[in-house]
């Protein structure tokens, strides 16, 4: 047996006894409550970026060190021991998602327990666990092997579930110090249980808020009504002018950029193991939708898509009231693919929505965050290198698949350190990512951590 087959095989061999510690510090991660997009959670997030700081030390990497930025820190981490080698950089967050509606969580967000092979709590597989597979496949290397296959970079930031504003200005003004050969990311799904997927594609987000305005303040219902416009009627009409009865958005333009499936394409999805039926049932619903002539995956990965997430006005509590409220509200998503892009989207939908407000409204459109959309080249060795390597991690043939999730950030080092960008990802699609009782499958845990050990050492030769 080679040498090298040999490091490989103890350093997996470190992970498999070590697998019972790995765990208590996973969970000591997910304890840490780093909301980012609470003001209140500011401290825990900052104690997590210490935190993670602190296991990157201890794993063995020969620098660690925060950087600040005007929102939240950015951990930097870097082993560069083998020189001629290639240079991995491995991209992740350590912040998370507010958790409400708490009451409908099993057990509390950040007190993590494992049932039935599920690791239960807020980040435990976005993206804190997979996060802490790389760092943990790291520590193997480091700790048995005394040194890894490839030099090797971290960066795990604060802000990915508020946009990464901050880090898209850090990689412009400091490309020199993230330069790399390849870009590892853990931060998305396998399309099903026992399938390792390799992401090559993210939509991109245009996000907004729309406030009408009818009347200086709210209004008797039998006084007024009749002779003043409802503004909740006036913020229908214009949701439903947003797409036609053939599920296309309407915005003048929108369509313009959008890279269409090549036929080639089109057959590799339809050849996924996904069924829309098994979907259906899933997320329980009664009849799946989407823009016509485009199948599930379609929809989901390929075509843009336009969402109310939320809308709100008037008088909801208990009983009745007779009134006219004087505003109404809602909040508008878009997921863009390539090559839209969301300040022109932005532009687009809000001349839109100003040209089809009914006059008697007042109209104020707020632009939340955006980011951009991403599209792979995949014929970069270090694919086949992540197919390699994935295939001997779970013993089952990789699959190429798209999210329809957005990373804003990975677009941005596309187009900054134009390498490739790998993105292998561990979670499951029925994790609830987001929503209670979030949690990451143990098995894929154990499985991410082996691969991942053989993919810094398959990603030596590319
Ligand atoms: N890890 C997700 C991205 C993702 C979503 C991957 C779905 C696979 C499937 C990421 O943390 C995320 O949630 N992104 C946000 C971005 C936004 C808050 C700027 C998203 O997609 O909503
Ligand atoms: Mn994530
Ligand atoms: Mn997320």
């Amino acid at each position: 047996m080679k040498e090298s087959e040999l490091a490989v095989q103890t350093v997996a061999r470190f992970a498999a006894e070590n697998h019972d510690g790995f765990l208590e510090e996973l969970k000591d991660l997910i304890r840490i409550p780093s909301i980012s997009s609470s003001t209140e959670h500011k401290g825990d997030v900052e104690r997590c970026a210490q935190f993670t700081k602190k296991i990157m030390l201890e794993i063995g990497l020969e620098k660690a060190e925060i950087w600040e930025t005007d929102g939240h820190p950015i951990v930097y981490g870097e082993w560069l021991g083998v020189s001629g080698k290639p240079t991995v950089l491995i991209y992740g967050h350590y912040d998370v998602q507010p958790v409400d509606p708490l009451d409908l969580w099993e057990t509390p967000p950040f007190e993590p327990s494992v049932r039935n092979g599920k690791m239960y709590g807020r980040g435990s597989v976005d993206d804190k666990g997979q996060v802490h597979v790389h760092l943990k496949a790291v520590e193997s290397w480091l700790k048995e092997a005394g040194a890894l296959p490839v030099n090797l970079k971290f960066l795990i930031e604060g802000e990915e579930e508020v946009g990464s504003k901050n880090l898209n200005t850090f990689l412009k003004d400091n490309r020199q110090m993230l330069a790399a050969d390849v870009v590892l990311i853990s931060d998305t799904s396998m399309i099903k249980k026992g399938v390792p997927s390799i992401c090559c594609g993210l939509r991109g987000l245009a996000y907004f808020q729309i406030d009408l305005r009818g009347s200086g303040q709210d209004l008797h219902s039998g006084s007024f009504g009749g002779a003043v416009k409802n503004p909740i009627h006036a913020l229908t009409e214009i949701i439903n002018q947003l797409k036609d009865e053939k599920g296309r958005i309407t915005i003048p333009g929108f369509y313009d950029d959008v890279v269409e499936l090549a036929p080639d394409e089109e057959e590799a999805l339809a050849k996924l193991p996904f069924d829309q039926e098994d979907f259906r049932k899933e997320i329980g619903a009664a009849k799946l939708y989407g823009e016509e002539g485009f199948s599930v995956l379609e929809n989901l990965w390929a075509r843009p898509a336009l969402d109310v997430c939320g809308i709100w006005g008037g008088f909801t509590g208990e009983g009745s009231k007779t009134v006219i409220p004087a505003e109404a509200h809602a909040k508008v998503s878009m997921r863009l693919v390539s090559n839209q892009d969301p300040e022109t989207v932005a532009t687009m939908f809000e001349d839109y929505i100003r040209k089809i407000t009914p006059p008697e409204v007042e109209l104020s459109v707020q632009r939340m965050h955006g980011g951009l959309p991403f599209l792979a080249d995949t014929s970069h060795p270090a694919f086949e290198a992540s197919v390699r390597a994935l295939k001997r991690g779970f013993d089952s043939d990789a699959v190429f698949i798209r999210e329809g999730g957005s990373i804003p950030f990975v677009q941005t080092l596309n187009e900054v350190l134009n390498v490739p960008i790998v993105m292998v990802g561990f979670g499951l699609p029925d994790e609830n990512a987001h929503a209670p009782n979030e949690w990451f499958d143990m098995e894929n845990y154990e499985k991410g951590i082996l691969s991942s050990i053989y993919l810094y050492d398959e990603l030596s030769r590319i």
